[in-house]
């Protein structure tokens, strides 16, 4: 069953609302931005606990995206503005600490509201089926929202996934191609498989490179500024965390300040850093993303740049989907290697292949995620 969106959450022309968003044009005055949560029907239920050999729902959605203030703006996702507009419904299947059948899930109370039975053949494993609540991001951000909004979707769906790897639950299976405006994207976790069935301990356990829980319900964004630049490393294990997930669409830099200010990339080998450009880029940045002057000072920005002004919208929602997942999983991997970090998601006027003299139109910035160190920060907080 779906519950009914507002007529701003439907058949938006994407190509014409890029464009938009990307124009210098300022929003206006905030409106209304509605509930936080849909207005889901039924009672509102507990997630029972989880037997052994079941996906822990509970745990899962208290990793990814239950909110821990009653404002509901802390949450493990992060969100442009904290306004959230991810409604999450869930389909699930056997094998799960909730019976089969779909769910609205309630963020703030962490419980779920029952609308049905599950679609015959539904996997073992839950699906999360995300969708948005444009209302609350265009309260704020207006005709910008609309990127937002795909970005925060995809932030929703790296937060989902990574709880699922620090559960130890199945390998998780991403739906982040765009094809469809409802549901916008999906992630299907299957349960623990059977070596965690018969209490073993290999295989299901989450892996070494997981995250575990309390690194997932830690992670915030750092308030600017965000001084001091990444070490090689720190910078090379970010840019690889983001390559990798980023899908084909997009391509990746970070933009670095002085002794060498230029644009850094990974090399074709995959492992080593190079210089893609040369000159100060990061005050062009802090203009382009809604003149947000402490960018000009961030030790690094992380860039996705690609989807064109002629994108159809299966691809502005692809790239923008995988640019917010990708985004996602750099902020974590930031994180581990001691550095601060912010997305910053909001850019106009931002054609970065244009500025570095290829044609116009082709190679717009997606997303970013400022990054700085922790040792730089405290230094500036002390
Ligand atoms: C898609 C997206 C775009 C964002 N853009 C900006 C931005 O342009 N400037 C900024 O300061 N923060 C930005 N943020 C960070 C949010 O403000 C932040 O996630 C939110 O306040 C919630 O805080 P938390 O991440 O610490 O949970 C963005 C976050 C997301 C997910």
């Amino acid at each position: 069953m779906a519950v009914e969106h507002l007529d701003e959450d439907r058949s938006v022309d994407l190509t014409a609302a890029l464009a938009r968003a990307r124009s210098p044009r300022r929003p206006g005055h905030d409106t209304p931005a509605g509930t936080a949560v849909p207005a889901w029907p039924g009672p509102p239920r507990p997630i029972p606990g989880a037997g052994p050999a079941d996906l822990d729902l509970r745990a899962l959605l208290r990793l990814s995206l239950r909110a821990s203030d009653r404002a509901g703006r802390l949450r493990p996702a992060s969100s442009a503005g904290a306004l959230h507009p991810v409604d999450t419904e869930l389909v699930v299947g056997a094998g799960c600490s909730l019976p089969p059948g779909r769910y609205g899930y309630d963020p703030l109370r962490h419980r779920v509201h029952h609308l049905g039975p599950q679609p015959d053949g539904t996997p073992p494993g839950v699906t999360a089926e995300l969708s948005v609540t444009a209302r609350r991001t265009v309260s704020h951000y207006g005709h910008r929202a609309w990127p937002l909004l795909l970005l925060d979707t995809g932030h929703a769906a790296a937060a989902l996934f990574l709880a699922a790897r620090a559960l130890g639950a199945g390998e998780p299976e991403l739906r982040l191609h765009g094809a469809a405006e409802s549901p916008l994207a999906a992630v299907r976790i299957p349960p623990p498989g059977p070596a965690h069935q018969l209490g073993a301990t290999q295989s299901t356990q989450p892996s070494a490179s997981a995250p575990t829980p309390e690194e997932l319900l830690a992670r915030r964004s750092t308030p600017p500024p965000l001084p001091g630049s990444p070490a090689p490393d720190a910078l090379r294990a970010v840019l690889t965390t983001a390559a990798r997930a980023g899908g084909g669409d997009l391509r990746w830099c970070a933009a670095v300040g002085s002794p060498l200010p230029g644009l850094m990339e990974l090399a074709p080998d995959g492992t080593t850093l190079r210089r893609c450009a040369a000159g100060e880029a990061r005050p062009t940045l802090a203009a382009w993303a809604a003149g947000q002057a402490w960018i000009a000072d961030a030790g690094a920005v992380l860039l996705a740049r690609g989807c064109p002004a002629d994108a159809d919208a299966p691809h502005i929602r692809r790239t923008h989907l995988q640019a917010g997942f990708a985004v996602h999983l750099a902020h974590v991997t930031a994180r581990r290697h001691g550095l601060t970090a912010r997305p910053v998601g909001s850019w106009q006027q931002a054609d970065l292949g244009a500025a570095l003299g290829a044609t116009p139109g082709q190679d717009w910035i997606v997303h970013g995620l400022a990054l700085g160190t922790l040792h730089a920060d405290e230094e500036n907080t002390a």
